[in-house]
Order: C-alpha cells, then sequence, then structure tokens
C-alpha cells in the first residue's frame, strides 16, 4: 500500500496506469477539499447567521461580483485542467506507437479468441513484457467491450467494424479481462486472462504453441480447443447445465429439437452446429449461438468429435 489510489484501484501494471490513477486521484482530492470546505461554511453560517430575535430581518443583498467571478472562474480552472489532463491521457490510450507487436482480438457471445501472427488462435491473451502491444478487434455478433483493469484499457468491440487499443505491461503475471458491455446471458462469464512473460519466454510460448497441436492425439486437441474456443463458457462437460446442452455424454445421444423432431447426434450433426449453430436447435435452449465457420478448420472439428466421444 504505497499509494493513495491502493485503496480503490486494482494493481497498476502498464505504463498508462500512473497517468491514469493521478488524474483520478486529482479529481478526488480536489472534491474532497471542495466537500469539507463547502460543509465547514454552511456549518459555521449556519451558527453565525441563526435567528436571534423575531427582529432579526436579512438584508437585501442583490450580488457580490468578486464572489461571483471567483466561485465561476475557479471551478473552470480545475475542470479545464481535468479536460486537458484527460485528453491527453486519451490520445496516448488511443495512438499506439508504431513498433507495437499486433494480436487480433475476436469477440463473440461469449469468449475472447486470439489470434497471433503465427496463425495460433487461442482464448488467452499472451503477450511479452516491456512492449507496446496493438490489439485489433472486431465482434462476430454484438457488441463487446474489452476491459483490463490492471491495465487501466477499456475499448467497445464492434461487428463490422476494427477497434483498436494498446498496452505496454510493466511486470510478468497474469491480469483479468472483462467483458465490460452487456452481452447477453453470459456476458458475466465472458472472462479472459493476459499473460505477461519475458520477452525470450514469451517467443518460446509463440513458438511451440503453434506447433503443438501437430502433437497432439485428436481426443486431447479437441479438448484443448473446447478451452480455447471458450465453448465452456456456455456447455458443460461433466452434465451440469449452462446455458446451452451438456457435452457429456453427446455422441450418440437422441436429442429432442425445438420443433419436436428428434436427431442424433453423429458427426455430421456436431459439424452442422459447429457452423451452422441457428440449423438444429434443441429443445428448452435458446438459439444464441454463432458459427465457428473460419475460427475451426475441418481437422479441429474432427479432432472436437474425437473428443466428444470420449466423454461418456
Ligand atoms: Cu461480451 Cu458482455
Amino acid at each position: 500500500m504505497n499509494r493513495l489510489s491502493d485503496f480503490m484501484l486494482p494493481p497498476a501494471r502498464s505504463t498508462l496506469a500512473a497517468e491514469t490513477d493521478a488524474l483520478f486521484n486529482f479529481i478526488n482530492v480536489v472534491s474532497l477539499i471542495f466537500l469539507l470546505g463547502i460543509t465547514i461554511a454552511i456549518i459555521y453560517f449556519a451558527i453565525k447567521y441563526r435567528r436571534k430575535s423575531p427582529d432579526d430581518v436579512t438584508p437585501l443583498i442583490t450580488h457580490n461580483n468578486t464572489l461571483e467571478i471567483t466561485w465561476s472562474v475557479i471551478p473552470l480552472i480545475l475542470v479545464m485542467i481535468v479536460f486537458g489532463w484527460g485528453y491527453n491521457g486519451f490520445l496516448n490510450l488511443y495512438t499506439p506507437p508504431d513498433d507495437a507487436y499486433e494480436i487480433r482480438v475476436v469477440a463473440q457471445t461469449w469468449t475472447w479468441q486470439f489470434h497471433y501472427q503465427n496463425g495460433y488462435t487461442g482464448n488467452e491473451l499472451h503477450v511479452p513484457v516491456d512492449r507496446p502491444v496493438k490489439l485489433v478487434m472486431s465482434s462476430n455478433d454484438v457488441i463487446h467491450s474489452f476491459y483490463v483493469p490492471d491495465f487501466r484499457i477499456k475499448k467497445d468491440v464492434l461487428p463490422n467494424r476494427y477497434t483498436s487499443v494498446w498496452f505496454e505491461a510493466t511486470e510478468t503475471g497474469d491480469a483479468q479481462i472483462f467483458c465490460t458491455e452487456y452481452c447477453g446471458t453470459a456476458h458475466s462469464n465472458m472472462l479472459a486472462s493476459v499473460i505477461v512473460h519475458e520477452q525470450e519466454e514469451f517467443q518460446t510460448w509463440l513458438a511451440t504453441a503453434g506447433s503443438a497441436d501437430d502433437d497432439m492425439e485428436p481426443a486431447e486437441l479437441g479438448q484443448a480447443l473446447i478451452q480455447r474456443n471458450g465453448c465452456t463458457a456456455c456447455h458443460s462437460t461433466d452434465g451440469s447445465q449452462l446455458q446451452g446442452p451438456t457435452f457429456q455424454g453427446i455422441f450418440g445421444r437422441e436429442t429432442t429439437l425445438q420443433d419436436g423432431s428428434t436427431v442424433t447426434v453423429d458427426e455430421n450433426y456436431i459439424r452442422e452446429s459447429i457452423l451452422e449453430p441457428q440449423a438444429k436447435i434443441v429443445e428448452g435452449f435458446p438459439p444464441v449461438m454463432t458459427s465457428f465457420a473460419g475460427a475451426l478448420d475441418d481437422r479441429q472439428i474432427d479432432a472436437i468429435i474425437e473428443y466428444f466421444k470420449t466423454l461418456e
């Protein structure tokens, strides 16, 4: 606890945090000074000018130029300081340095996907420490908002448009990502982690993350893909009920659809449900899943099917 803001702010772990916190503290301290000053003045005047006898009459005072100019100009100066300071911070936040490392972020109800320059896709954001990182973000469906309190960054993620935000992490370790725009039932589960690596460690991680998939057994890869693509935000693997049907025992199951017809969950049904989720909705579940076409290729879908076969 070495700073005033540690009382009410999360740890400051990016280069942008100091300025944001300084402004936040400035506003708080100025507000506190005014709160105390006005409260003390009210109490003092209430006592000093209280009605002491029935003939006490308030004199007619029309105005006081000095007083009125003072109480207009001082707040004006204060809010202009806050504006200038805030605008400067806003420009810093939305102007990434030219040498920033770029990562694509795709939001989809209710998951985050991170696409790295070597083609690897995962649902955790891995970044190097002490290096500016620029996120180029878009949404596959509704408006989401990318928020990392520890880095003091937040930016809306929109369908049909790219937005970007950047940060430079100042220490290694994990930080929490939140979605902070209400985007439906599982909005509050739309979480992910940032993992900040040492620079060399990040390069190693990136190199192995991309190639590790080739060495995995199909079912093992399927399990990793289910986690990585955020499927488990809505589908459990242990039979418990979330927004979507559980994956436990899914393969070969007879399922009733919304229109009353039944279908056997086989390779074709799983494939169709991943690529075209609205085609056959299971009875009792909302039609909220969006397509993973483009996010998962045929080999990955095969791996997921193999994994489902193991979930007895
Ligand atoms: Cu995505 Cu809230």
